[in-house]
């Protein structure tokens, strides 16, 4: 097996319902913070991270992701003719060669572990990514570098972490720790979305590094919270198998984009992470929390 990781898996096949109406007929990975969609942040990512192979697992109504990686030759042009050469640039950052990016459907809502054993026959006997777009990592270094370095270094199946509120740990993959190094830690055991007693207040966030034998484990297709097929479990039985498991204490910060108040927190923080939009959304910001205070 290499140990260089180049290819990565996007589960994007979900509804999106909470984001309705807007994904009635608008791929939830489409919706933009400031002026790049939610997918352009976790291809970026990844990119960054040495990855040269994307595979995107989608299902019916998505096609505007396809459209969207694809070259726009007339915008191109036109863009040219009228010289607006940064706005080219932008887009032609956006373009993804022929073949680096493949899209397999996933034709039943089974769960996440599911959705990435569907890309098996991409991956074959290769370490792999996956990132969850709905987690958007703001980072100095980006985070999926951060783990490929840790990897390099302490090869094995490897789980984004951060600590949570523990009344929060029940929206997670929660890591039993069973050995704390600081930025890594030996993973003792994995629960998905604990109802109760979770394991620690260490959640897993939607990068992983994985090893092939985590497809094999999906074959089964167990079943688990919520009725579906976990990839935290598949991660947790190599945990019982006696082969590594890490979590990786990432530096950064994490907008979770799968809801609204994540989502509207990201974009006031890529605002502000602009220049030309600082000091505008800077001014109104303070003086929505002056009327705010005026009021109470
Ligand atoms: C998924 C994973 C969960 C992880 C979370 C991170 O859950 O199943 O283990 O903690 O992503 O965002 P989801 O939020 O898709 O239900």
């Amino acid at each position: 097996m290499r140990n260089k990781i180049t290819k990565a898996i996007f589960p994007v096949a979900g509804l999106g319902t909470r984001f309705l109406p807007a994904t009635k007929s608008v791929p939830k990975e489409i919706m933009t913070l400031v002026d790049r969609p939610l997918i352009q942040y976790a291809i970026d990512e990844a990119r960054a991270a040495g990855i040269t192979e994307f595979i995107f697992v989608t299902s019916r109504g998505k096609s505007a992701l396809e459209d969207y990686f694809d070259h726009n030759p007339q915008l191109e042009s036109e863009l040219q003719k009228k010289g607006k050469d940064d706005l080219l640039e932008t887009l032609k950052s956006t373009n993804m060669d022929s073949g680096q990016i493949a899209y397999i459907r996933q034709h039943k809502a089974l769960g996440l572990g599911h959705a990435v054993w569907c890309a098996r026959r991409l991956i074959g006997d290769e370490p792999f990514a996956v990132i969850l777009p709905d987690d958007v990592i703001a980072a100095e270094k980006p985070c999926l570098q951060q783990m490929v370095e840790a990897f390099e270094e302490t090869p094995g199946n490897m789980v984004a972490a951060m600590e949570v509120p523990m009344d929060k740990a029940k929206n997670y993959g929660v890591l039993k720790v069973a050995k704390d190094h600081g930025s890594l830690v030996r993973v003792g055991g994995m629960v998905e979305k604990p109802k109760d007693n979770p394991p620690s207040n260490l959640a897993v966030i939607g990068r992983y590094l994985l090893t092939p034998q985590i497809l094999e484990n999906l074959s089964s297709k167990e079943t688990g919270a919520g009725g579906e097929i976990q990839l935290t479990d598949a991660i947790a039985k190599e945990i019982t198998e006696g082969r590594d498991v890490f979590g990786y204490r990432f530096q950064g910060q994490r907008f979770d984009c799968g809801s609204k108040a994540g989502f509207l927190q990201a974009t006031v923080a890529f605002g502000l992470a602009r220049d030309e939009l600082r000091d505008e959304l800077a001014q109104y910001l303070h003086e929505v929390v002056n009327i705010d205070k005026a009021a109470q």
